[in-house]
């Protein structure tokens, strides 16, 4: 792609002569903004980068290790892995209301972040993965339920608080053209093309309260879901899909015994920007092999159902 190819060369001289000798930390998140910026910093500036990855237990079957594979093993960028997951689980305990969540991550989030960027001896520059239009929409976050896609680490604040200056190499981007970038950085094409995620991970994916075995559940359940939808060779066709491991249990039969179990709900949808979304129309055929799967891999689920709204009335997820 020569428009990418001409981007990457000029870009990284611009992020040279912005960041000169400074010490540039960034917020990787397994999403392909904060992944894409990283990169290119890196080959920018090299050892001047460091990328922490604050693992908050929030995320997706293997997520973590995939990240952390391809940031050391694959590109050799200085990567500090935070395992806070007992920290956010901790203080995710007994909350249930989805605002409340969302304040209680991306709070900890921060308070991790820094302290790590602390650890390091500071940085003079942030790296961020801005896009344009994060850019023109200039609409804060507010934690509500977003209208807008947000880049996962929303580290608001930190940059006040610890005098940092932002490096932001793809504010003239679009979304498809931080894909292309990334493919032209040699990013797989698996992690290119990724569904976007939000923030909060998993924990709004769990309405109620969330516990390390409803974490567990809902993960295997949405990587089924996932392995279903790219066998089928419909990953690419959809915007977004997971799964929702819905507080409530119902009763079933497995072989000759009552079972008393989670009900998980699949969400797939179409959309150009997250803001309008249609749910995707799958064939029955595959909604009944994917969720005769789920029950029989998933102890802990006995029953799938599939939501058919759209957007608007409905939002994409389900808190
Ligand atoms: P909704 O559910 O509002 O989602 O229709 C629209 C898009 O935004 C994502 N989303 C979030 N992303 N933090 C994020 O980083 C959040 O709190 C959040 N809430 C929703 C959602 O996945 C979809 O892509």
């Amino acid at each position: 792609d020569w428009t990418m190819a001409h981007f990457r060369t000029a870009e990284i001289a611009k992020i040279r002569s912005q960041v000169g000798g400074a010490r540039v930390i960034s917020g990787l998140s397994g999403g392909v903004d904060s992944a894409v910026a990283s990169v290119l910093i890196h080959e920018a500036i090299g050892n001047q980068l460091t990328c922490i990855f604050v693992d908050h237990g929030l995320l997706r079957q293997n997520e973590a290790e995939e990240v952390v594979r391809l940031f050391r093993e694959h590109y050799n960028i200085p990567l500090v892995h935070v395992d806070a997951r007992e920290r956010f689980l901790a203080a995710l305990a007994g909350k249930s209301d989805p605002e409340a969540k969302r304040k209680i991550i991306g709070g900890l989030f921060i308070d991790v972040f820094e302290e790590e960027a602390r650890k390091l001896g500071g940085a003079d520059f942030l790296a961020q993965g801005t896009l344009y239009p994060d850019v023109i929409e200039s609409v804060s976050f507010t934690g509500g339920p977003s209208v807008t896609i947000k880049s996962h680490h929303n580290v608001g604040g930190l940059p006040e608080r610890m005098n940092l200056k932002l490096v932001e190499p793809l504010r003239e981007l679009f979304k498809d053209e931080v894909r292309a970038l990334g493919r032209e950085l040699g990013l797989p094409e698996t992690f290119v093309g990724r569904h976007p995620f939000p923030g909060p991970g998993l924990a709004i994916r769990i309405p109620g309260e969330i516990t390390e075995e409803k974490l567990n559940i809902l993960r295997q359940a949405d990587a089924i879901y996932l392995d279903e939808i790219r066998k089928a060779g419909l990953y690419d066709e959809i915007w977004q899909a997971f799964a929702v491991l819905l507080p409530v249990r119902t009763v079933g039969v497995m072989g000759d015994a009552r079972t008393y179990e989670y009900v998980c709900a699949l969400r797939a949808v179409t959309s150009t920007d997250g803001m309008t979304a249609d749910y995707y129309p799958f064939e029955h055929a595959f909604l009944g092999a994917t969720a005769t799967r789920i029950i029989n891999e998933v102890r802990g689920i006995n029953r799938v159902v599939y939501d058919i709204t759209s957007k608007p009335p409905g939002t994409i997820e389900w808190e």
